[in-house]
């Protein structure tokens, strides 16, 4: 049984490297990954190969960046040829990625069943490019892997056969119950110079925080009142310093420094008095580290987070993001608890049930 991993960008690596290596472990399955290179500055995308132990891609599609219809396209007349010649019986894709979606709709063009994993979020909110990417990744998929009961419910309620749902957990945190014994001997703080708990940990690169210019001046002139308490440090997303570059907005007192690999971004996380972030995955990393997250957002995919997590959604307004990051460092925020199946075993589910349940076409 040949079996394809897709993966473009950073998201997508932590996700892949558990999968990979629970499939490993069956005799019979011949693995390949493609890398599509939505991702390609090495501190996006090699790093991280190196540091989760991701076997080096059989195949580089090398689309690189541009526009999303550009990008989507690119990446589907690559990846076509891919899975003409390579003939896989199953490809695997992962999050809410444009790579994620492209792909997955070249293998339902050829009947190539696809097992999307970290199915069924939603945000309802159709004007963010991932929420599309969701959407069509899901309706086109054979097996779709869950993380959190919200998206069990998200799924049965657009009508997706419940046969093709599997609540397995989330792959993210096998990657992070994995590393985080080795993550603790990174020396970042002392290169910073920062103190445990004695700074805030910021990361932003959403296109509609960042793509506009008055929003990004809003959410920085917050931000750097907060500086003015605790020491920010802020690991910035390329695309979000080529807005400030643009944009000339100022940032005095926060931290901008490049962004970081997979080890020292976990260390710093986990040793950080809060984090404000707008990314995904960085809503569940701090639900399981126990860490308070103030999520610059108006809407969340992951409402686990914030039910049972320690994910506080606090918009991109000046008056809530001060008034949440006050009361965070006052010590109100919420202590949570780990969601069901965040048990670092969620690819060794999903290898069984792929593995036990072949499925021979894609619907
Ligand atoms: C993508 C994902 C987003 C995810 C994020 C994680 C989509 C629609 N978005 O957003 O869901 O949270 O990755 O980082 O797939 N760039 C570089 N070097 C790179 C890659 C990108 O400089 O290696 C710059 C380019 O200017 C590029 C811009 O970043 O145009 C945006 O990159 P792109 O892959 O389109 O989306 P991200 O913002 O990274």
């Amino acid at each position: 049984m040949k079996i394809m991993s897709v993966v473009g960008a950073r998201p997508n690596f932590m996700k892949a490297a558990p999968v990979m290596q629970a499939l490993r472990k069956w005799k019979g399955c011949d693995l390949k990954l493609v890398h599509t290179d939505q991702h390609y500055d090495d501190n996006l995308s090699r790093i991280f190969f190196d540091e989760l132990g991701l076997p080096r891609p059989d195949m580089h599609l090398e689309v690189g960046s541009g526009s999303h219809a550009r990008q989507t396209a690119e990446i589907m007349v690559r990846f076509e040829k891919v899975v003409q010649e390579e003939a896989p019986s199953l490809v695997i894709v992962y999050g809410d990625v444009n790579s994620t979606a492209a792909c997955a709709l070249v293998c339902a063009k050829m009947n190539v069943p696809v097992a999307h994993v970290e199915a069924g979020l939603r945000s309802f909110d159709r004007t963010m490019p991932e929420e599309i990417n969701r959407l069509v990744t899901d309706a086109l998929s054979r097996y779709l892997f869950t993380t959190e009961e919200s998206a069990n419910r998200n799924l049965a309620r657009e009508g997706i056969p419940s046969e093709r749902v599997f609540f397995v957990g989330n792959v993210m945190i096998d990657t992070l119950l994995r590393l985080r014994p080795i993550a603790a001997a990174s020396t970042i703080l002392k290169d910073l110079g920062v103190e445990p708990q004695q700074y805030c940990l910021l990361t932003l690169h959403r296109p509609s925080n960042v793509d506009d210019k008055d929003m990004l001046g809003e959410i920085l002139d917050a931000i750097t009142k907060v500086a003015k308490t605790i020491p920010v440090v802020f690991p910035c997303h390329p695309r979000t310093k080529a807005r400030l570059d643009a944009y000339k907005l100022a940032y005095d007192g926060i931290r901008l420094i490049d962004p970081l690999g997979y080890l020292d971004f976990l260390c710093l996380m986990s040793q950080s008095r809060f984090v404000l972030t707008d990314s995904g995955g960085i809503q569940e990393e701090t639900t399981v580290l126990g860490i308070p997250c103030l999520t610059l957002r108006d809407n969340t995919e992951r409402p686990v987070t914030i039910e049972q997590g320690t994910n506080v959604l606090v918009g991109n307004s000046r008056e809530r993001l001060l008034a949440a990051a006050e009361q965070t460092l006052n010590g109100g925020s919420p202590k949570g608890r780990v969601p069901d199946l965040w048990d670092g075993k969620a690819a060794e589910r999903i290898a069984t049930i792929l593995v036990e349940r072949p499925a021979r076409c894609a619907f």
